[in-house]
Formats: structure tokens, C-alpha cells, sequence
């Protein structure tokens, strides 16, 4: 947070959106498919027509993008830029993201300096000030925004995202347009995929983006990332491969497990996480995987939720340390009593 440090020059600080890519081959598909128009953002559509009449009319009010990572916030803020002030946006936007320096200092210098710069725009149109991840700011730094958001008004907007909006003080939502984006569905990943798979000219099988899609859950930038890094890493994008990539224990295995809850066979249940054990993969990712198997498993509804809170219950045991392969037994044997109860 040292002063000295404080570049003054304006203009957004990250270079790649606003260069178009030199040699395109080697950036990663995330950049390279980052969405440059509204039209081409999958999801979030009322709130993205919403951000478009904005864009159209100008006057845009101080926002808020909140939800959960790799679903589009950056992407739609530096859109929303670009659409708003077009050959300008070199000059007109600050963009400060938790890379950058943000403590009370920088609100107090950089932001507060670039508030007061002129800039000619047109009319209607506004200096952009896009506090990317906000909710890693301190306190102080958010408490030293108040009175800067309401005294540069008239020249200046602010365009914040974050994951959690409940971390931004409550004066700052105050003055934002809270918008909140929702994770995408599968068949939204899944759909975009295909797209960059056609362009990438990608091998690829039906299990395996199947797969991308389970791994992803609903977080377009890891969907791309496990895309290419299967890509790169084998070739072929199938289900095994992708599952070796992401490192994750084959949602089929789970599945099998879970299966055996049901029947009530304990001993063969076990004899699986007892493998996944010695694997070496951790309790947490273990359990996280039977959560997100069992939510789409095809079983009784009431055994689901059965199952469920005892998921739950294991992932807040582990997640409170007792790591151990007991606590994984002890989550099978009582999914199994479940199922029993059940039938009875
Ligand atoms: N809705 C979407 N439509 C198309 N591509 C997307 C979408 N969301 C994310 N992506 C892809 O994922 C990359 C990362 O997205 P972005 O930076 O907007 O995520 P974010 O919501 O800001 O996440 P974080 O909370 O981690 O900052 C983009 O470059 C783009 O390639
Ligand atoms: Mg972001």
C-alpha cells in the first residue's frame, strides 16, 4: 500500500482486453473467446438485454455485477466500456482490479485523481471506473469510495463486480445498481464448447464434453480451460482424459458407489472410496464429487435428500479437519441406513 508505488497513469491496467491478440495461437481460449459483444455472452439474458438499453441510451447508473466466478462479470463490464465510449476507452476507463493496488490510498489518489480528470466525450457519456473484484477491498479502501461515487457524479461512473456482494459495504450497494448473475446451465456451457470446438478444430466424443461440463459446473472459464488443457495434453477430449486432466475421481466410480449405498452393500460401497483413498485424492474432493454425482444421480427424490444432508454433514466435518478415511466410511454406512429405512 506504499504511495510511491501509485502509478498515475489512466486508462484500464490490464493490456489483454484491450489489444486485440497479436499471434492469437498462443493465447489461451479463455482470452481468445473472451466475448466482445453483448450478443455473443451466453446466460444472464434479462440482465444483459438491461446492460444493452444502457448502452444504447448512455446514462448508465453506477452498478454492481455480483455471482460466482467464470460466468461473465469482467466480460460484460468491459463490453459495456467498450460499447459506451468505443475509441475513447483508452482514456476514459480506470480499471482496477485486486491485482492492482487498492488500498485507502489508491481510492484517495489514483480514482480520485482520474475522477477529476477531463476527458471530452460525447454527450451523455461518462468516464467508466471499473473496480473489478470488490469485494477483495478492504473496508477503509470501500468506506473512502462513499463520497468520491456521489461528488464526480456527473462525470464519472462506477462499474464494480464481485463474487460475494454481502463483502461490499452496505452504503456502496446503496449507491449501485445491484445486478446479480447466476451460474450458467449446462446446456449453456455445453453449447459454447461445441462452438470453440468447431473452431479449434477439436477431437473430441460426446462422453468427453459430457465431462467438461460435469468438471465445470456451470463456470464457463474452467469449461475452456479443461477444453484446452485436454486438448493440449492428449488430443482426444474424452471422458477419461478430461477426468485425468482435471484430476478428479471418475464421476462413474462415484456413481457406482452410490449405487451400492442404495442396494445397502456396504462392503462394495467402501471397497470404492477405499480405492479412490489410496489414489491419493482428498477427502474434500471426494466428497465435493459424490455431491455433485448424487445431484443428478436418477434415484428416489426423498433418498436424494436423505443422502444429501448426509453429504453435507461429511463436507462440514471435513471441512472443519477430520480428513480421514472413517469419516468417508462413516458418510457410506449412514447413506446406506438411509436407503434401508427407506425401504422399509
Ligand atoms: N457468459 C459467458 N459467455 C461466454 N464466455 C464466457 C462467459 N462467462 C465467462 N466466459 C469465458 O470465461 C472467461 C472469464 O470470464 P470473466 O472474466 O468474465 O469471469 P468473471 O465472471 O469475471 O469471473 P471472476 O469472478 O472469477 O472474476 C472469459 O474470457 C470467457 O472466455
Ligand atoms: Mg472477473
Amino acid at each position: 500500500m506504499e504511495v510511491g508505488e501509485i502509478s498515475s497513469e489512466p486508462g484500464p491496467s490490464t493490456q489483454t482486453n484491450t489489444k486485440p491478440a497479436g499471434k492469437s495461437s498462443n493465447l489461451p481460449w479463455i482470452e481468445k473467446y473472451r466475448p466482445q459483444k453483448f450478443e455473443e455472452i451466453v446466460g444472464n439474458e434479462d440482465t444483459i438485454k438491461k446492460l444493452s438499453v444502457f448502452s444504447k441510451q448512455g446514462n448508465l447508473p453506477n452498478i454492481i455485477i455480483a455471482g460466482p466466478p467464470g460466468v461473465g462479470k469482467t466480460t460484460t463490464i468491459l463490453c459495456l466500456a467498450r460499447i459506451l465510449l468505443g475509441s475513447s476507452f483508452k482514456d476514459a476507463v480506470l480499471e482496477l482490479n485486486a491485482s492492482s493496488d487498492r488500498g485507502i490510498d489508491v481510492v484517495r489518489n489514483k480514482v480520485k485523481m482520474f475522477a477529476q480528470q477531463k476527458v471530452t466525450l460525447p454527450p451523455g457519456r461518462h468516464k467508466i471506473i471499473i473496480l473489478d473484484e470488490v469485494d477483495s477491498m478492504t473496508d477503509g479502501a470501500q468506506q473512502a469510495l462513499r463520497r468520491t461515487m456521489e461528488i464526480y457524479s456527473n462525470t464519472t461512473r462506477f462499474a464494480l463486480a464481485c463474487n460475494y456482494s454481502e463483502k461490499v459495504i452496505d452504503p456502496i450497494q446503496s449507491r449501485c445498481a445491484v445486478l446479480r448473475y447466476s451460474k450458467l446451465s449446462d446446456a449453456q456451457v455445453l453449447a459454447r464448447v461445441i462452438q470453440i470446438c468447431q473452431k479449434e478444430n477439436v477431437n473430441y466424443t460426446e462422453d468427453g464434453l459430457e465431462a467438461i461440463v460435469f468438471t465445470a459446473q456451470g463456470d464457463m472459464r474452467q469449461a475452456l480451460n479443461n477444453l484446452q488443457s485436454t486438448h493440449n495434453g492428449f488430443g482426444v477430449v474424452n471422458s477419461e482424459n478430461v477426468f485425468k486432466v482435471c484430476d478428479e475421481p471418475h464421476p462413474l466410480l462415484i456413481k457406482d458407489m452410490l449405487k451400492n449405498c442404495i442396494d445397502g452393500d456396504i462392503r462394495k460401497a467402501f471397497k470404492i472410496i477405499d480405492h479412490l483413498w489410496t489414489l491419493g485424492y482428498a477427502a474434500e474432493d471426494i466428497v465435493k464429487n459424490i455431491f455433485k454425482v448424487c445431484k443428478n444421480m436418477d434415484m428416489e427424490e426423498p433418498l436424494k435428500l436423505a443422502f444429501i444432508k448426509e453429504i453435507g454433514t461429511t463436507h462440514e466435518i471435513i471441512s472443519d479437519g477430520l480428513t480421514t478415511l472413517l469419516q468417508m466410511s462413516g458418510l457410506l454406512s449412514r447413506m446406506c441406513m438411509a436407503a434401508k429405512g427407506m425401504k422399509k
